[in-house]
């Protein structure tokens, strides 16, 4: 119909008028809150270009996971700055690294909290690439076995999702066969299945001091340029067994998080990464927007693009303004 008629005015009225009809509402129950752990003891060391964000020993992240699950956040996801870098990365799979003991920490102190962990080489390797090298590139089939052997020991030590977010082929294959050989088939694989080599993850590469040292991530990280093979990326990883699907970073991504909530009949995640983030808090900081609303505003309109979770450096944040309405 037409005005005068309809006026759609008419549903926006007040604000009761306009949560009535509201299509999308965020939840605490919507979030993952990344953390970033590191070794020593009451160490709580800032991120320059995260505000707000720091890296945690042990012993100060237990007590951020207290507080985030009291806030009915159901997740955290850890990623760790080990005690050293090798060319294998070999502390990645370590039982006794920065990750696998800050697994068993905050296990024994939240019993509700989801600890998912950052399955991947880039914060291990003293190159900073996401896995182990041939020559200038990365191998893929020798780096999937170490993904796999990193895997087993965050979930020995109590993980409850792993996440891969190296973009080798074939890894989520080989998590699921590792983890199924070792009794462990109630675990689920969280794929960072649909992930950009994007310029947004410049300020976490200063939290998990993980950035490459020579060349970049463009021959195992996508083509921002490509939406169909977001399609296919997704599609192989469920046919491996990934039980969740993620596109990463999401505000210039909308249309990969709609395709894939279309497309496929498993949950999808959205990572709103460091640089979305960073980007509004220093607009923030600046007085050139309000950056709760900013924040919040990209939270719900990457949930309407079709994410079912939102990773986001935001949470406790959103969690707590939600209370308040
Ligand atoms: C590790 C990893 C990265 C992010 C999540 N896992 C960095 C990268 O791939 O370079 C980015 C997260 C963010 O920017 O917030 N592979
Ligand atoms: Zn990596």
């Amino acid at each position: 119909m037409a005005f005068p008629v309809d006026r759609p005015r008419r549903l926006r009225k007040n604000e009761t008028m306009r949560r009535l009809v509201r299509e999308t509402t965020l939840s605490a129950s919507d979030f993952i809150l990344p953390l970033f752990v590191c070794e020593g003891e009451g160490i709580n060391k800032p991120i320059g270009s995260m505000p707000d964000v720091s890296q945690m020993s042990v012993d100060v992240l237990v007590e951020e996971c207290k507080e985030v699950e009291a806030l009915g956040i159901p997740a955290v996801i850890l990623f760790g700055i080990p005690a050293f870098k090798d060319a294998m990365g070999s502390e990645a799979y370590n039982e006794d690294g920065i990750v696998q003991k800050g697994i068993r920490a905050i296990k024994k102190e939240c019993k509700k909290l989801l600890v998912m962990t950052d399955v991947c080489m880039c914060e291990y390797t003293e190159h900073g690439h996401c896995g182990i090298l041939k020559g200038e590139d990365v191998d893929n089939d020798e780096t999937v076995k170490h993904l796999a052997l990193t895997a087993l020991t965050h979930v020995k030590a109590g993980a409850d999702i792993v996440a891969p977010s190296d973009m080798m082929d074939g890894r989520v294959d080989a998590i699921r066969e590792i983890l199924d050989d070792h009794g462990f088939d109630d675990i689920p694989i969280m794929s960072y299945s649909v992930k950009y080599c994007s310029a947004f993850y410049g300020p976490f590469r200063e939290a998990a001091e993980s950035t490459p040292q020579f060349g970049d991530r463009k021959t195992y990280q996508m083509d921002p340029a490509n939406r169909r093979e977001g399609l296919k990326e997704a599609e192989q990883d469920i046919v491996e067994g990934a039980d969740i699907i993620m596109v990463k970073p999401a505000l210039p991504y909308l249309d990969l998080i709609s395709d894939l909530k279309q497309n496929f009949d498993r949950p999808v995640a959205a990572y709103h990464v460091s640089g979305e983030y960073s980007m509004i808090m220093a607009a923030d900081k600046m007085g050139w927007l309000d950056g709760h609303k900013a924040m919040m505003e990209s939270l719900v309109c990457i949930k309407r693009a079709g994410a079912d979770i939102i990773f986001t450096y935001y949470a406790k944040q959103a969690a707590k303004a939600l209370k308040e309405v």
